[in-house]
């Protein structure tokens, strides 16, 4: 179940996160240090996604969540919009076979309406394509943000009290758990934000309740296999206690 914190099952390789979800930030600065249009800096982000799902699969992740348009990203120029579109359009047509020859499984994530019908038609052939994939599981946060994600969650269960499908009383964290956009994906346990920002920019607010947080100052262009390695030996330096007390010491 997501929304329970459980600690990684006995004899599990607790070093090593199940689930990565990282906040690709820095796009524009690396570029703007270069003398670059911001475009450069995205088309180079997605040379930097390449590298990380490989590298996530080698190092073991079994779940790596991206963060690659937001609902708040709308408010960009429309030309940054188009060129971001057209990466993931691009990105969907030049690497889904590849990534299918990989073992590697496509979810999406976010609103899709409002999407232009192309897109929405590539994100479907993506997920089903690789519906069958167990190697990693990619999961592409496109036009997403958590507070309309939780948002819709309440909405779905407040229909269905009004239906009188449902007891208010039955509404609990893991109900709502159930409505979120992939209930079955476990919650992540490393969120990776770079280029030194320190926030979550409303990217998976709830599934993050007991999610290590890693920040590191470099740009999204320039991560990969050893930031990634890196930021996973940070993480396995964390004592995680999920609310509880520490396992050796109960203190
Ligand atoms: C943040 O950099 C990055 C984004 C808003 C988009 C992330 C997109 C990619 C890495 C490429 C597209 C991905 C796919 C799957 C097609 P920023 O623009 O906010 O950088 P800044 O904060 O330095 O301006």
């Amino acid at each position: 179940m997501p929304n329970a914190a459980a600690p990684a099952p006995e004899g599990s390789d607790r070093s090593v996160p199940l689930h990565v979800a990282i906040i690709m930030d820095g796009n524009g600065r690396w570029a703007a240090a270069r003398g670059l249009p911001r475009a450069e800096g995205h088309r180079r982000g997605v040379e930097a996604l390449r590298r990380v799902v490989r590298a996530a699969h080698e190092l073991g992740v079994l779940y790596l969540t991206i963060f690659s348009f937001s609902s708040e990203n709308w408010s960009r120029p429309a030309t940054e919009i188009g060129d971001l579109f057209g990466l993931l359009r691009r990105f969907i047509r030049n690497d889904l076979a590849t990534l299918h020859s990989d073992g590697v499984r496509v979810r999406v994530i976010g609103e899709r309406e409002g999407l232009e019908p192309d897109i929405c038609t590539l994100l479907n052939e993506a997920e089903e394509l690789t519906r069958a994939n167990t190697k990693l599981n990619l999961v592409v946060a496109f036009n997403y943000g958590s507070r309309q994600e939780i948002a819709g969650a309440a909405q779905r269960l407040a229909r269905e009290v009004a239906e009188g499908k449902r007891d208010p009383a039955s509404i609990d964290a893991d109900a709502l758990g159930q409505y979120l956009d992939a209930p079955e994906i476990p919650d992540p346990d490393l969120i990776i934000r770079t280029s030194g920002e320190q926030r979550l920019s409303n990217f998976l607010m709830w599934q993050a309740a007991y999610s290590e947080l890693v920040f590191v100052p470099i740009h999204w262009p320039d991560f990969d296999k050893a930031a990634l390695e890196s930021a996973i030996a940070e993480y396995a330096r964390r004592e995680r206690r999920f609310g509880g007390l520490a396992a050796k010491t109960g203190s």
